[in-house]
């Protein structure tokens, strides 16, 4: 455990279908939401090393506000419908921004991303909170990315909110 996860694809759809047992296994017997969180931004970032920031936003009081994460300081409070976290979170869908600069509306938390991904975490009819990924290179995120992210969120939405 102290090496962290084993990643030996070279592809991103590999390292995810890496990454994706070995999340799995950490959170199956940990009932606590925090601890969960927190390793499963450990997993991604290690997974994905084209992101310079991942984190969830979690919805507290009808706002999302900062959880786990790994990266550098970031905003705290985001409101339902702001940014892309508020996109997503107030849309219910993930948003893939390949160019945060054309995103209207961006919260710039760290002047040099340049792309971003939200994935919204649903339970019941509620988003309990967003998984957020941001990268320094142009159009880091795709459909992969989406793809598989969904299935960290279907892992999250069973946790304790
Ligand atoms: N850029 C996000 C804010 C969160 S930071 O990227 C960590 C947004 O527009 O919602």
């Amino acid at each position: 455990m102290a090496e962290g996860i084993a990643l030996l694809a070279t592809t991103k759809a590999g390292r995810y279908a890496e990454a994706l047992p070995q999340l799995e296994s950490l959170v199956a017997d940990e009932p606590d939401l925090i601890a969960n969180l927190a390793n499963i931004t450990a997993v991604l970032r290690a997974c994905l090393p084209i992101a310079s920031w991942v984190g969830f936003y979690i919805t507290r009081g009808g706002e999302l506000v900062l959880g786990p994460f790994q990266g550098n300081v970031a905003c705290v409070r985001i409101a339902f419908g702001r940014g892309v976290c508020g996109t997503a979170a107030a849309e219910r869908r993930t948003v893939i921004v390949p160019d945060v600069d054309q995103f209207p509306g961006h919260i710039a938390c760290d002047a040099g991303s340049k792309s971003e991904i939200v994935v919204p975490i649903v339970v019941g009819d509620k988003v309990v909170a967003v998984l957020d990924l941001d990268s320094y290179e142009l159009a880091a995120f795709d459909d992969v990315d989406a793809a598989w992210l969904a299935k960290v969120a279907a892992i999250a939405a069973r946790f304790a909110w």
